[in-house]
């Protein structure tokens, strides 16, 4: 049961959870958002720290709001504003903050960072996106892909562009759900490889399949789903104009999205870099499930919350 794996644990990557426990996650926020939170109150008494070494607009606000409908209050610290932009050590700011709250919600860059930080704390950490990967998202996109489509077995996916934090998440939740999974990248922005194989094992275990190419238009070819994000993330901002150009083929515009099903819909996380991975035209477009996307990013939070601090 997911709710006992979760209970009082970090939430760190989607690599300890298997395809039941994402299948039984997303029945719970499912209800969640049908039905509202209930009367559920497992943050009464309870201070939860939003800690963000990088900017935030849909992550921060929906795990405030999220921890908030819980009966908690939620305390925002910008790495900017604390000791950390002074020297001190993540591990430090870990063991303190762990003697005032009952949790705490970590941005921040390489995934080693965070991990350190949650060996040394003593209460549990959730990964609000590091450089490696951005489980709470991914959690997200799984629930509105389950209410636009009804099941994951058979189903494709194709994600378009860099094959950065967002895309690692993408693979290991539609491996371990049975999806297809097709990744087209510019040669060299392909994902970690050792995410690549553990997707390719998940995809063993649980039927699920992964592709990787450098074609845009044979990963969208008959796709259910066609998923972009930023060419740059955070921290990794283009340098130059051939920077951008490597990406140009890779734009998810009305034209691309002939080659995917009639009835596939269009993702992606936000921010959007509007007419550049993705055009006005799609985003705002009849298949776009881009919105839906973003509210759901709060009812899989409250779920994630309600099981990690169920009583
Ligand atoms: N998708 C997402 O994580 O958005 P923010 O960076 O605004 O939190
Ligand atoms: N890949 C993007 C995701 C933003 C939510 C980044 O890391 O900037």
């Amino acid at each position: 049961m997911v709710k006992h794996k979760l209970k009082n644990s970090d939430f760190l990557s989607l690599k300890h959870l298997d395809g039941d426990d994402l299948r039984d996650f997303l029945e719970v926020a499912h209800r969640i958002k049908k039905e509202g939170t209930k009367g559920m109150r497992p943050l009464v008494n309870k201070a939860i720290a939003l800690l963000f070494e990088k900017p935030s607009t849909r992550t921060r606000v929906s795990f405030e709001v999220a921890i908030l409908r819980l009966g908690g209050d939620p305390i925002v610290l910008s790495g900017e504003e604390l000791q950390i932009k002074r020297g001190e050590t993540i591990e430090d700011t870990g063991r303190v903050l762990s003697r005032y709250v009952d949790g705490l919600v970590v941005r921040t860059f390489a995934q080693q960072r965070l991990e350190v930080l949650a060996q040394v704390a003593t209460v549990p950490v959730i990964n609000a996106l590091t450089d490696e990967c951005h489980p709470c998202q991914a959690l997200a996109d799984m629930l509105t892909i389950m209410e636009y489509k009804g099941s994951f077995e058979g189903l494709k996916l194709a994600y378009l562009g860099d094959g950065n934090n967002v895309c690692h998440s993408l693979m290991r939740a539609c491996t371990k759900l049975g999806m297809e999974i097709a990744v087209a990248t510019p040669p060299g922005k392909e994902p970690m490889e050792k995410i690549i194989e553990e997707s390719r094992e998940n995809s063993q275990v649980y039927g699920g399949k992964l592709v990787l190419l450098n074609d845009p238009l044979e990963a969208v070819q008959d796709a259910d789903v066609v998923y972009t994000d930023v060419w740059f993330s955070m921290g990794k901002e283009a340098e130059s104009e051939d920077d951008t150009q490597l990406f140009a083929h890779f734009q998810v515009n009305s034209e691309l999205l002939r080659y995917a099903k009639p009835d596939a819909i269009v993702m992606h996380d936000l921010p959007a870099h509007r007419g550049k991975e993705i055009t006005d035209e799609v985003i705002d477009g009849s298949r776009s499930a881009v919105w839906d996307q973003a509210e759901n990013r709060l009812h899989a939070q409250i779920a994630l919350l309600g099981m990690i601090f169920s009583g």
